[in-house]
This record gives C-alpha cells, structure tokens and sequence, in this order.
C-alpha cells in the first residue's frame, strides 16, 4: 500500500487544513511530519472556524487516527491548548491522537532564543513567527534536544534543567531579557497532558498500517519555498517542507509514496520577509488581501499578496513530484479587472523560467494577462457551472504544468469544494 502526501507548493497558507479535513474522511491516518506550532491550518464547518497549530487536520473526524510524527517539534504549552480547544472531550482526543517517541519539544529557552536571535538580525530579520522553531531543529540536529518519549525518564527534569541553563547562557550572549516563569508553568501542564496521551515509536505504526492496507495522508505545512534546503534561503523555516520531508518525518521509505497532492492557491502570499517577485504593493494587493482574509493565522500579520507565479509552482512541482494540483481561493479572484500570471523572470535583461539561486537581486515578473470573471463562483457545485474565463485560467495553469487541477476550492468551508 502507497502512502499520499499533501503539501503546499508555495509560501504556506495555501488551504491545505481545508482540502485535509474535505479529503480525511479517505484515509485511516493523517500525519503531520514537519513543523509545529508556526503552522496554522484552518478548517470550517457548521459555521464554526478552527485553527490547529501542531494537531492534524483529521481530528475533527472519529474514525480517523492522527499522528504527530518524529519530524514535527512540538510544544506542549501550545499542545495543551490546542486540545482543550478543539470542543471534543479530552478523552476522545486520546483516542484519536498519538504522538512519535522521537518528535522533538519546543523548550521554553527555544522561544528565548528565537526572539533573541531574530533581533539580533538587524535588516535581515526572517520574519520569524518566533514560536522557537528554528532553536529547537538547532538542538535537533546538535544532539541537544528532547525528545517526546523523554518525557517518561526520571531525569526528565535535570535534563530539562541543564538545556534551560545552556539557553539561558546563549540568551545572555545576546543581551536579551526575558521572564519565563509563566511560560514554563504552562509548559509542565502540557508536559503533565502529553503523558496521557500515546507516545509510540510511530514508524512501525505507520509501516504496519501500509502492509495491512490503510490508508495514510502525509499533511504537509508551510510550503516548499519555505523550505530550508529549497526555499528562498534563508529567509525559511528550519524543516524540509517537501515531499521527501514526509519519508523522514514520518520513517516511511520513498518507495511506498503514492500520490502527492500540491496545493496551490490562485495567487501568491507570504508572511515574514524574503524575496517575493510577483508581489503586489498597490490596490490589487490590497484588493487580495482584505478579500481573502489574509492574515496570518498563526500571528495575525498580514500577509504580503501578489499575482499566481508559474516558474516558482512548476518548480516546487518537481521538487515534489507533483502528480495533482488542487487550486484554493479560486473565488478571492472574482470581480478584478484582469488577471495575470507570471509566466518567466527577467534577472539583469536576461528571461529565465529557473527560480533563481540569489533572490536578493532584482527579478522582474514576465507576465500574461487572462481575463477575469465576475460571478459569485462560491455557490457552485460542478465545474461545467464555472465562468468561462475561470475554466481558462485553469486549462492555463494545467497546460503549463502537464498536471491536472483535480480540486477547485471556491470558499472556505467544506461544502465549497468541486473535484473534477
Ligand atoms: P519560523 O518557522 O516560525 O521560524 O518562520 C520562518 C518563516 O516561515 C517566516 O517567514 C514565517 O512567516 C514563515 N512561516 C512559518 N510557518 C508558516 C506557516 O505555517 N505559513 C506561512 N508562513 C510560515
């Protein structure tokens, strides 16, 4: 049996808990396998909004298992809350929820130094969500970290104690001051939540529920340009967001990858700084904006819009192996004037379709204009009802991307969803 993967193919934010939740009732298990608590997956239904920061999208459904696997950083702070807020009795949650021994903790010194390294970083600030990731893959990968299935060791504490006494002495090389004491309580009633929850080694649950024919949704978050090897370095996150991430964030060898379904949505945003070549600073941007709600869901900033950008989609599908494409927001773009889609760059006169290495320098969006369409596409339900110049749009996108657009979401909630 072939696992399916689900990621975004730009800079996050693209509707991915939205397609997860439309699409969780197919699959016995949905995984997060990278991130954490920067991520934020929004879900609707029955008029009521959900935003899961660490938690996979498939807890919403009883018959779906979810998994926190080893790639993901998690903190137990954010845990606890997310939990008790998803209105569903702590005691189902533990039913439906289990956590990887090996996912790393977010320490209360991992937000410490966030802050302080970010600062630190005068005009080339990432734009952090500053929720400690970047320091806890730091210690992951140091050998410093601890992990989830650390949490049952009798030195947990002394162990915990001595990574606090290291942050602490980083923190002062930075001048930064802080007070921890209400975080940290926090902190330890997650820890105290965790321990009632199941922390297995995952990746034999995984394996063994390929081999007895379940089905199981890798749930990508934030996007491939924000990846740490691909994206817009270093303006990134610190995880490999792409497909390959899924393997080693879950302990699923890439043989037994199905599908990969990468989403996009019908124009471009991004929180937090970097390079962004289709970026839109005037009325159009703001048009995207405020009718796509875009804020961050996970910070409330806003995000930066611009046009849809073909040479960074086709290259975030093959890094990923794309084989289909689900459009999102397809309905923010209703009532503008013309559309228009990056097609190529120009970097110092010369035209490229390559994302380029340097993304600090000037790049010029090539652009083609299509033309728009006004009807309030939110209530239909086949795409044969779509406007004409909607379907162009995605006979465009399909033709320049040799993939199909297999789902076209037209709202935010889960009835405004037309497959193909
Ligand atoms: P960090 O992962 O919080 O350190 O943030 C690194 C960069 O990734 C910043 O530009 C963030 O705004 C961005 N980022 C992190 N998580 C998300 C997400 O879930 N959606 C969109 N952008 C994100």
């Amino acid at each position: 049996m072939k696992f399916d993967i689900l990621l975004g193919l730009q800079w996050g934010d693209e509707g991915k808990g939205k397609i997860v939740d439309v699409l969780g009732g197919n699959y016995d298990l949905i995984a997060r396998f990278q991130g954490g608590p920067n991520a934020g997956h929004s879900i609707e239904f029955n008029n009521k909004k959900f935003i899961l920061h660490l938690i996979p999208s498939g807890i919403f459904s009883p018959h779906t298992l979810n998994l926190i696997g080893n790639g993901v950083v998690i903190d137990p702070a954010v845990f606890r809350k997310e939990v008790e807020s998803l209105g569903i009795p702590v005691e189902e949650a533990k039913k439906r929820l289990i956590i990887s021994r090996k996912a790393h903790l977010i320490l209360p010194g991992h937000r410490i130094l966030d802050a302080a390294i970010e600062s630190d970083k005068g005009c080339r600030k990432i734009g952090s969500t500053l929720r400690g990731i970047g320091p806890a893959y730091t210690d992951k990968v140091a050998r410093n970290g601890l992990r989830a299935g650390d949490i049952f060791s009798a030195d947990f504490e002394a162990r915990y104690k001595k990574a606090l006494g290291e942050h602490r002495r980083i923190a002062a090389m930075y001048n930064f001051s802080y007070d921890l004491s209400e975080y940290e309580a926090g902190w330890f009633e997650g820890i105290e939540m965790m321990r009632d929850f199941k922390i297995i080694n995952s990746e034999y649950l995984v394996n063994n529920l390929l081999a007895s024919g379940k089905k199981i949704l890798a749930e990508g978050a934030q996007g491939t340009m924000l990846d740490v090897d691909f994206g817009s370095y270093p303006y990134v996150t610190s995880s490999n967001t792409i497909s390959a991430g899924a393997c080693t964030g879950l302990g699923i060898a890439p043989g037994h990858t199905g599908e990969v379904f990468g989403i996009f949505k019908a124009y471009c945003t991004r929180v937090g700084s970097g390079p962004f070549p289709t970026e839109l600073e005037d009325d159009t941007g703001e048009y995207l904006r405020k009718k796509g709600a875009e804020f961050g869901s996970t910070t409330g900033r806003p995000r930066r819009c611009g046009w849809l950008d073909l040479p960074a989609l086709k290259y975030a599908i093959m890094i990923n192996g794309v084989t289909k494409l689900f459009l999102t927001k397809a309905d923010v773009l209703t009532g503008l004037e013309k559309l228009k889609i990056c097609t190529s760059y120009l970097c110092h006169g010369t035209e490229t379709t390559e994302v380029p290495f340097d993304q600090d320098n000037e790049i010029i969006p090539v652009y083609t204009e299509l033309e728009a369409w006004k009807e309030d596409i939110s209530r239909f339900k086949n795409y044969n009802d779509l406007p004409a110049s909607l379907k162009e749009f995605v006979a465009f996108i399909e033709k320049n991307t040799g993939l199909p657009v297999a789902i076209i979401s037209t709202g935010p909630d889960r009835n405004q969803t037309i497959f193909r």
